[in-house]
C-alpha cells in the first residue's frame, strides 16, 4: 500500500512551500512535489532573491561611484560581474538551503519530479503514486512572451536571463515599464548600460497610484532611464551582436527602429499549469487561464485545491505565502483567511516604491470622498541628513471616519516603511491614530507620521 497523505503540494515556491510548513505545524502529514533541482520556485531562483542580490550590490557600486566623494570617502570602484553574480548565487544558495532545513525540520516528505494529477486524490511523480486526501496546485506563473519576439535568454531576454547576463549591455532596451522592467533596467543602469523602456501604457507602474509613478517616472529620467510611453515593439530582428527592435505608437502609425545590445521583455506572467493534467481530471480555468477557486481556495473538482499565481490577484510572492498558511488552516479546520484589501506592493529601486491599499484614482473610481495627507521627504530630518530627499509620503482616509484606506511612498526605504501603515489598516485605524503614534526622531518613518498629520492640516514640519 503506497503511504497516504493529508495534503500533497505540488511546486514549493512561496506559496507551496510555506503552505507545506504551516500544514505540517498543524498536525497534517504533508508530500511536496517540485521538479526543479532546489526549492523556492520563481521567488527564491530566478526572481525576488537574485533580483534583490544584484540591486543591492549595483546600487553599493553605484554609491561609491558616485555618492561617497560628497561624505568625505575616497573611492574609486571597478566591477568584477562574474564576482557579483557569485553572491546572487550565494543569495539564492543560503534561502533555497533554508527551505531545505524548514521541511526536515517540519517532517515534510519531498518527491522530486514532475507532479501529474492522474485523479483527486492521486498525483503521479514518474514511477510513484501519491496518495492523498487532498492535492493542493502551487505551481506558480511564467514569463509571458510577445508575439513575433524569441527569448534566447542570450540577447533578447526574460528576467531568468537578465539576472545571468555575462557582460554589462551597452544598451538594454526593455519592453515593459512595470516591476521587473524597472527593477532590472535599474540593476544595469547603475553598472554602466544606457537604458530605454518602451511601454505600452501612456504610464508607468500600471495599477499603482498615479502621482507616485510620475514623481517616480521623473527621477528615474534623472538617473537616465529614456521612456518610450505609448509604444509598442512589433518585432526584433537580430544580427550578431545587436538587436533592432520595430516601434509603433500604441495608437499604430509608423514604425521606428531601435539598435539594442540586449532587449529585456517583461510585458507580465502567466499562470504556469502546463503538464499538470487538469484537462482530464476536469479543473476550471478563466479565460487568462487562472484555475478558478472559491473563498476557500478550492477548484472545481473535489479535493483538488489552489493558491498563488496561478489563481486570481497581484502575482507577488506574499500574498501566494498567506494564501499557504490561510489554506493550511481551513484544511485543519480553523478559520484561515487573507485580507486582500492590505496586500502591500514594493519595487525595489532607488528610491523604492511602496503602496498598500487603495489608489487615488480608485477611491475617485468607487465615489469614496477622502482626504490626502502628503509630506516630502525634504522636510525629515533624517532624510536630510543622509541627503536621500527624493519623495514623498501620501496616507488617505476616510473623509468622514478618518479610517486610513491607502498609503503610497516613493522614497527611501519605503518598502519598510509601508508594513506600519499595513498593520495599522489591518486593525482598521485612522490617520489620526497613526498621527498621535510616538515615532523615534530621527528616523524617515517620521515621514509617515507627518503625512498622517497632513490629513489633518496639521503636520509641523511643513
Ligand atoms: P507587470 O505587469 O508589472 O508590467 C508589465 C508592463 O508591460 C506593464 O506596464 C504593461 O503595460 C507593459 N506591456 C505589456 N505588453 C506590452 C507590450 N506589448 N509592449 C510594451 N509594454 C507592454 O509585469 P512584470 O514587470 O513583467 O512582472 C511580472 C509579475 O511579477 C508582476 O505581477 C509583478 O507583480 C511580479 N513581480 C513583482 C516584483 C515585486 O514585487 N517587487 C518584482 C518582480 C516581479
Amino acid at each position: 500500500m503506497a503511504e497516504q497523505f493529508d495534503v500533497t503540494i505540488i511546486g514549493t515556491g512561496p506559496g507551496g512551500y510555506v503552505c507545506a510548513i504551516r500544514a505540517a505545524q498543524l498536525g497534517l502529514k504533508v508530500a511536496v512535489v517540485e521538479k526543479r533541482a532546489s526549492h523556492g520556485g520563481t521567488c527564491l531562483n530566478i526572481g525576488c532573491i537574485p533580483s534583490k542580490a544584484l540591486l543591492h550590490a549595483s546600487e553599493l557600486y553605484y554609491e561609491a561611484g558616485h555618492s561617497f566623494a560628497k561624505m568625505g570617502i575616497t573611492a574609486a570602484p571597478s566591477l568584477d560581474l562574474p564576482k557579483m553574480m557569485g553572491f546572487k548565487q550565494e543569495a539564492i544558495d543560503g534561502n533555497t538551503k533554508g527551505i531545505d532545513f524548514l521541511f526536515k525540520k517540519n517532517k515534510v516528505t519531498v518527491f522530486r519530479g514532475t507532479g501529474v494529477i492522474a485523479a483527486p486524490g492521486q498525483v503521479k511523480v514518474g514511477a510513484e503514486t501519491i496518495a492523498s486526501a487532498s492535492i493542493i496546485i502551487a505551481t506558480g506563473s511564467d514569463v509571458a512572451k510577445l508575439k513575433g519576439i524569441d527569448i534566447d535568454e542570450k540577447r533578447i531576454v526574460s528576467s531568468t536571463g537578465a539576472l545571468a547576463l555575462d557582460a554589462v549591455p551597452g544598451h538594454l532596451a526593455v519592453i515593459g515599464a512595470g516591476v521587473i522592467g524597472l527593477e532590472l533596467g535599474s540593476v544595469y543602469a547603475r553598472l554602466g548600460s544606457r537604458l530605454t523602456v518602451i511601454e505600452y501604457l501612456d504610464r508607468i507602474l500600471p495599477g499603482m497610484d498615479a502621482e507616485a509613478a510620475k514623481a517616480f517616472q521623473r527621477m528615474l529620467q534623472k538617473q537616465g532611464f529614456a521612456f518610450k510611453l505609448s509604444s509598442k515593439v512589433t518585432a526584433a530582428a537580430k544580427a550578431k551582436d545587436k538587436v533592432t527592435l520595430s516601434i509603433e505608437p500604441a495608437a499604430g502609425g509608423a514604425a521606428e527602429s531601435l539598435e539594442a545590445d540586449t532587449v529585456l521583455v517583461a510585458v507580465g506572467r502567466v499562470p504556469y499549469t502546463e503538464g499538470l493534467g487538469l484537462d482530464a481530471v476536469g479543473v476550471a480555468r478563466d479565460a487568462k487561464g487562472r484555475i478558478e477557486v472559491d473563498a476557500h481556495y478550492a477548484t472545481s473538482v473535489k479535493g483538488i485545491y489552489a493558491i498563488g499565481d496561478v489563481i486570481k490577484g497581484p502575482m507577488l510572492a506574499h500574498k501566494a505565502g498567506d494564501e499557504g498558511v490561510a489554506l493550511a488552516e481551513i484544511l485543519a479546520g480553523q478559520a484561515g483567511h487573507v485580507n486582500y484589501g492590505v496586500i502591500p506592493g514594493v519595487v525595489y529601486t532607488n528610491p523604492e516604491v511602496a503602496a498598500v491599499g487603495k489608489t487615488e484614482e480608485e477611491l475617485k473610481a468607487e465615489g469614496i470622498e477622502y482626504r490626502a495627507g502628503k509630506f516630502l521627504f525634504l522636510a525629515n530630518g533624517r532624510a536630510k541628513a543622509n541627503q536621500t530627499t527624493e519623495g514623498f509620503v501620501k496616507v488617505l482616509a476616510d473623509a468622514q471616519s478618518d479610517r486610513v484606506l491607502g498609503c503610497h511612498i516613493v522614497g527611501p526605504m519605503a518598502g519598510e516603511l509601508i508594513h506600519e501603515v499595513a498593520v495599522l489598516m489591518e486593525f482598521g485605524g485612522s490617520a489620526e491614530d497613526l498621527a498621535r503614534t510616538c515615532h523615534a526622531h530621527p528616523t524617515l518613518s517620521e515621514a509617515v507620521k507627518e503625512a498622517a498629520l497632513t490629513v489633518a492640516g496639521r503636520a509641523i514640519h511643513a
